[in-house]
C-alpha cells in the first residue's frame, strides 16, 4: 500500500466515524441549568495550588472559584489553539485534491473545531470569567506555527495540545464532584477529539520515519517549543486574582507545587510516550520539554 492509499484509508474510516458521532453543543448542552453550588469545575487534585499552604488557606467557595477560573483559562487557550489548528488544516486542505477523503477529513476536522470553539466561547460566557488571553510572545509563536508548520511538525503540535486537554477532560467527565456542565462539555470534546488524535497519530506513524537527521532536529525543536507554550499557558497567572492571590505569587507556588508538576506530566504521558517512540522528543527540543514539566 502506498502512503497515499494508507492516508485515504484512515480518512475514509474517520469520515464514517464523524457521521456516527458528531454533536452540536448549542443543542446538546443544557446551557440554562444553574451551577451546582457545592461542586468544583475540575477535580480538586488538578487545581494548580492543590496541596499547598496557599490552597489550605482558601475556603470551599474560593476553591470552587479558583477551579472555575482555571478551566476558563484552559478553555481560552483551547480556543486560541483550535484557531491556529483550523488555519493549519485549511492550508493543508488547499494543497489537496478536494475529491480525496484525506482533504475532506481535514475539512471535517475544521468543522469539529469550529463547534468546539463555539462551545468553549459559550462556556466562558456562562461561567462569567474573563477570556484568558496568551501573551504577545506566545501569540507571535502561534503565528509562526500557523504560517510555517506542516506535515510532522503540524500534526505533532496538534496532537500535544489535544492529548493534554483530553487527559484532563477524560478524568473530569466521570468525576461526580465536578459541575455537570463541565462534564457534558468534556464528554463531547473527548468523543470528537478521539478521531483527531487518531488522524494525527496515524499520519505521524507514516511520515515521521521518513525524515532526515536535519529535519528531525528542527522538528524536535519546533514541537518542544510548542509543547512548552501549551503547558505554560494552560493556567494563566491572572486566574489567581479571582481569589485575591497575587498572580506572580500564585504562579510561583503552582510551578513549585509537586502535585501540579505531576498533573502536567500525567496529562502528557500518552503523547510523550507516543512521540518519544517516533524519535520526536529529544535533541534541541529537550530543554523545552523539561522546563514545561511535561516529561
Ligand atoms: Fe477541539
Ligand atoms: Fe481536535
Amino acid at each position: 500500500m502506498t502512503i497515499e492509499q494508507a492516508r485515504e484509508r484512515t480518512a475514509t474510516k474517520l469520515l464514517r466515524a464523524s457521521l456516527d458521532n458528531s454533536y452540536d453543543p448549542v443543542i446538546e448542552i443544557d446551557w440554562a441549568a444553574p451551577p451546582d453550588p457545592g461542586k468544583l469545575y475540575e477535580p480538586a487534585h488538578r487545581v494548580s495550588l492543590y496541596g499547598t499552604p496557599l490552597w489550605d488557606s482558601l475556603d470551599p467557595g474560593q476553591r470552587i472559584e479558583l477551579s472555575k477560573h482555571e478551566v476558563a483559562s484552559m478553555a481560552s487557550v483551547g480556543i486560541w489553539f483550535e484557531t491556529i489548528l483550523m488555519r493549519m488544516l485549511l492550508r493543508l486542505y488547499t494543497k489537496q485534491d478536494p475529491t480525496s477523503s484525506h482533504a475532506q477529513y481535514a475539512l471535517t476536522e475544521v468543522a469539529d473545531e469550529c463547534r468546539h470553539s463555539v462551545m468553549f466561547g459559550r462556556m466562558l460566557d456562562k461561567l462569567g470569567t474573563p477570556v484568558y488571553r496568551v501573551g504577545v510572545r506566545d501569540r507571535m509563536l502561534g503565528s509562526y506555527l500557523t504560517s510555517t508548520a506542516r506535515g510532522v511538525r503540524m500534526f505533532a503540535a496538534i496532537l500535544i495540545a489535544e492529548e493534554i486537554l483530553d487527559a484532563w477532560q477524560r478524568e473530569g467527565m466521570v468525576d461526580e464532584s465536578v459541575q455537570p456542565i463541565m462534564r457534558s462539555i468534556s464528554r463531547i470534546h473527548v468523543i470528537e477529539e478521539a478521531r483527531h488524535v487518531r488522524w494525527a497519530k496515524e499520519e505521524l506513524e507514516r511520515s515521521a520515519p521518513l525524515m532526515g537527521a536535519a529535519e528531525r532536529a528542527y522538528t524536535q525543536f519546533v514541537i518542544g517549543r510548542s509543547a512548552h507554550t501549551i503547558a505554560r499557558n494552560l493556567i494563566n497567572p491572572d486566574v489567581y486574582r479571582a481569589v485575591g492571590i497575587d498572580p506572580a505569587e500564585g504562579r510561583r507556588v503552582a510551578m513549585a507545587n509537586p502535585h501540579h508538576r505531576e498533573s502536567l506530566t500525567w496529562a502528557a504521558t500518552k503523547v510523550t510516550s507516543f512521540l518519544g517512540d517516533l524519535g520526536l522528543i529529544g535533541g534541541p527540543g529537550m530543554p523545552f520539554w523539561r522546563r514545561s514539566y511535561l516529561v
